[in-house]
């Protein structure tokens, strides 16, 4: 008999009350939030789609390894174990833990890039770019022309192109790059799996012109599962295998713990190169701490370094990557767009298609999220305008290239019942898609912005309605 169901390959030990309100209650939690549900406190939501970053559900393992945390100040055996886990995983000589992965950015680019400088990525995450900026470098998206077509099908959206790199190096010239990043699985790019022909490619390019490859490593293992599914060569090889070899191809890697980590709290740098680690170090001491705990306690770098581990699991891998696909699947079935193929960790709706009749300056794809809380408290994150676009000093809105709506999937939380009531959700959000109003900004901060914005409904005259239009 073939089993088609994607089963959790776990059990429930301890379990979380989650807490669910009424459409009215939501109505005034919207208001008083500024439209924006990174103010909405996380007991008024009922499923927490926001991120699966820090949100995963640790094991019996995990706690137990926690429990034998060494909380010495300098040389822990907890620091021990974190470093031989990851260098077990990823083979890099230097091992810097962080309190999360945007420290090991700003280390990262603290030390390596200036005013100037051009650092070429598939595609940036936020917190990338806006460390690599704050350098006075210029963060490059280079991903694959694919990649920016919600609906098209690609094995391996999260491509970067490479032939654009190589034009870039030349005509802007190499000195000007100290580095270039991949980012595997490309969040900001639909959660996308980046292949090892594509790693290699992009690798040899850099070589050439004597300039090294960080990857972004949050998804690492998610990645190599794809490769296992899709790339031809690696059927029979392990994901733990595959990331070797992945990690193999680069100089180094930020990394957020909190993603294929498994754990709540956590991050690293890693690096070959003894100079730029010494440099990185001493930075670390100034803002994170000494070089064996990086802002983190013992406890906690036990647990990453059983949950990176745990996430190379073959069975929790094939049911995380099935898991995500049923929900996609489920939602293009009734006609929903949304990127394609889905991705690792988070499927993305395709929020310009959803709602054709908002222009992107009126930010669809948080009108969306609003509209999924209303409808059902669950909350999503907009990934598009607000977090991507621009507003220049006249005031004019220049939009991302997308806009999506993301469902991020918390790690061994939700099980399948959660996923079919989240369905269900969107498709009523679906199909009253027409009467869905656009938003104004009524604030924004100079830099990531979407974490405190607050909105007005473009046109809305009533105090709720601002959900939907008359009519
Ligand atoms: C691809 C990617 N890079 C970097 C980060 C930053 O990690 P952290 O939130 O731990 O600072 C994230 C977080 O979501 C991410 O998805």
């Amino acid at each position: 008999m073939t089993i088609r169901s994607s089963v959790e390959p776990f059990g429930i030990k301890s379990v979380e009350p989650i807490r669910r309100t009424t459409r009215q209650q939501r109505e005034k939690l919207l208001e008083a939030a500024g439209f924006n549900l990174f103010l909405v406190e996380a007991d008024d939501i009922f499923i927490d789609l926001l991120t699966d970053s820090g949100t995963s559900a640790m094991s019996t393992g995990q706690w137990a390894a926690m429990m034998g945390g060494d909380e010495a100040y300098a040389g822990s055996a907890s620091f021990r174990r974190f470093r031989d886990s990851i260098q077990a995983i990823m083979g890099f000589k230097h091992v810097i833990p962080t309190h999360q992965g945007r420290a090991a950015e700003r280390i990262l680019f603290s030390v390596m890039s200036k005013p100037g400088d051009v650092v070429p990525s598939n595609t940036h995450f936020d917190t990338t770019r806006a460390n690599c900026e704050h350098s006075g470098a210029e963060a490059l998206d280079l991903p694959i022309p694919e990649a920016l077509e919600p609906g098209r099908v690609h094995p391996f959206k999260g491509n970067m192109d490479f032939a654009r790199l190589e034009e870039t190096l030349q005509r802007v010239g190499p000195k000007r790059f100290p580095l270039v990043m991949l980012t595997v699985t490309n969040n900001s790019g639909g959660g996308q799996p980046v292949s090892m022909a594509n790693i290699k490619a992009v690798k040899g390019i850099c070589s050439r012109y004597n300039i090294p490859l960080y990857i972004d490593a949050c998804r690492f293992a998610e990645n190599a599962f794809f490769i296992k599914l899709r790339e031809t060569g690696y059927e029979q090889k392990t994901p733990r295998e595959i990331a070797r070899e992945m990690f193999h191809h680069a100089d180094g890697c930020t990394m957020s713990a909190k993603k294929d980590g498994l754990a709540n709290i956590g991050g690293f740098l890693c690096t070959n190169n003894d100079t730029f680690a010494q440099a990185a170090k001493d930075l670390l001491i100034l803002t994170e701490g000494y070089p064996t705990y990086g802002g983190l306690a013992g406890r906690d770098l036990d647990a990453i370094a059983v949950g990176l581990n745990e996430a190379l699991q073959e069975d929790y891998l094939e049911y995380r990557i099935a898991s995500t696909a049923y929900l996609g699947n489920r939602l293009t079935n009734a006609g929903i767009p949304i990127v394609q193929p889905p991705g690792g960790h988070a499927i993305y709706i395709d929020a310009r298609s959803f709602l054709p009749h908002v222009p992107p300056t009126q930010f669809p794809g948080s009108a969306l999220a609003i509209e999924f809380y209303l409808e059902g408290g669950i909350r999503c994150f907009e990934m598009g305008t607000l977090i991507f676009g621009k507003r220049d000093e006249n005031g004019v809105e220049h939009p991302a290239p997308m806009d999506l709506c993301r469902l991020a999937i918390p790690r061994r939380v939700y099980t399948q019942s959660h996923l079919d009531y989240v369905i269900e959700v969107i498709i009523e959000v679906w199909n009253r898609r027409d009467r869905i109003l656009g938003l104004e900004l009524s604030y924004q901060a100079p830099a990531l912005r979407h974490f405190t914005a607050r909105f007005r409904r473009v046109g809305d005259r009533s105090l709720h309605a601002g959900m939907v239009s008359p009519g």
